[in-house]
């Protein structure tokens, strides 16, 4: 037993079911997320990210499967039995009491003396950047400052884990951008592992060790960051990230020697287990390199194809390029320099071809 907990990922959701009435929320859920790691759920809504952490919290009892922390059978156990933090989208202090009341509220079971207590919470609030905060009424203070006060109080225990659901979403841009680095740092000064929900890209990737997408229940992809920027495993994936366009073939062959075929190119992509259908490979808007000639240049390791150019909209730092392809299929470009091109313009475009992903099946 001592043993098979010291090997144990800090925590296991295995297989993990969730149904309300008929409808699954969670369908056979497994993750590991280890020490000190910052694990985001990340999902569109209603994709049963709240009610997966809700199970691994014990605000929740699955249907099927187990909860594991280190190696420990929490499943039966009721929340405050976990050893877990939680921080949710509202900022959930006692309005009625200071900052240091409100994170001391989270050391009531601590047993430490006043000046201890004192220290600790002193300590807590550098930590989340709100030095001499200690007497200030918590409703004074800012949104942002108020989550960090939660933060701070989920913290004070010392858990072993530290989940949070949305803890940002009801701040304004900015300041949740500013507090999705120093959530962050919070969360490397104190190497507790955190397992965060959110149904922003931009947020999951930004703060994420590793990402966990789920859809209707199902997890879609497990992966870090970049990995699952650059290689979405399905379209569901390749579209929730802004910026991807799918393009709809299909697979000639078998085995180790697929060929993906559209109406504009060609592709081998050796093995496709399980692949999308309809058949589809995703290619990212930045991959698509444009050549202002029909009979442009292809580099070494390019797949190179004809198309029209429909619009041009600019965005800013970049500019998105619509072509249509010769089946009508439309796929976007974005350039950083200026392309003097004018709709209607027939171009090539080209992109190296391991950045042209093959697309599997969704889960079901
Ligand atoms: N207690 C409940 N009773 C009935 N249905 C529920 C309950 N909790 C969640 N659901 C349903 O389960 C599905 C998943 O809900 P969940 O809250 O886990 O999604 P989510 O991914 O967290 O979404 P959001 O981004 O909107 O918070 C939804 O269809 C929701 O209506
Ligand atoms: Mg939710």
């Amino acid at each position: 037993m001592q043993a098979a907990a010291a090997s144990a990922p800090l925590l296991h959701v295995r297989t993990v079911w969730k149904k309300f009435g008929d409808r699954v929320t969670a369908a056979g859920v497994d993750l590991q997320v280890g020490n000190g790691e910052f694990f985001t759920m990340l999902g569109p809504s209603g994709s049963g990210k709240s009610t997966v952490l809700r199970m691994i919290s014990g605000l929740e009892q699955p249907d099927g499967g187990r909860i594991l922390i280190n190696g420990e059978d929490v499943t039966d156990l009721p929340p405050w039995r976990r050893g877990l933090g939680m921080v949710f989208q509202q900022y959930a202090n006692f309005p009625h009491m200071t900052v240091a009341q409100n994170i001391g509220y989270g050391l009531r079971r601590s047993n430490l003396d006043r000046a201890a207590l004192r220290e600790r919470v002193s300590e807590l609030l550098d930590l989340v950047s709100l030095p001499g905060f200690e007497d200030k009424p918590v409703t004074k203070l800012s949104g942002g400052e108020q989550q960090r006060v939660a933060i701070a109080r989920a913290l004070a225990p010392r858990p072993r884990l530290l989940l949070l659901d949305e803890p940002l979403s009801a701040l304004d841009e900015k300041i949740r951008r500013e507090m999705q680095v120093q959530l962050k740092d919070i969360q490397r000064a104190t190497g507790t592992a955190f397992v965060y929900v959110t149904h922003d890209q931009e947020e999951a990737l930004t703060m994420s060790d590793r990402v966990a997408v789920l859809n209707w229940g199902y997890l879609v992809q497990v992966d870090a960051p970049q990995a699952l920027f650059r290689q979405p495993r399905t379209k569901f994936v390749a579209q929730f990230f802004r910026g991807s366009n799918v393009v709809e073939g299909r697979f000639i062959g078998s085995g180790t020697q697929t060929v993906f075929d559209c109406a504009a190119f060609r592709l081998d992509c050796g093995a496709v287990a399980n692949p999308a259908n309809p058949p589809a490979v995703a290619i990212r808007n930045e991959d698509i390199r444009i050549n202002a000639h029909s009979v442009g240049n292809v580099a070494e390791g390019e797949t190179a194809f004809d198309a029209v150019l429909e619009r041009v909209v600019y965005r800013g730092i970049y500019t998105d390029f619509q072509f249509k392809l010769a089946d009508g299929q439309i796929i976007v470009a974005s350039a950083t320099t200026n392309q003097d091109l004018a709709s209607g313009a027939r171009v090539r475009l080209a992109v190296k071809t391991d950045r042209i992903i093959p697309l599997h099946a969704e889960p079901s």
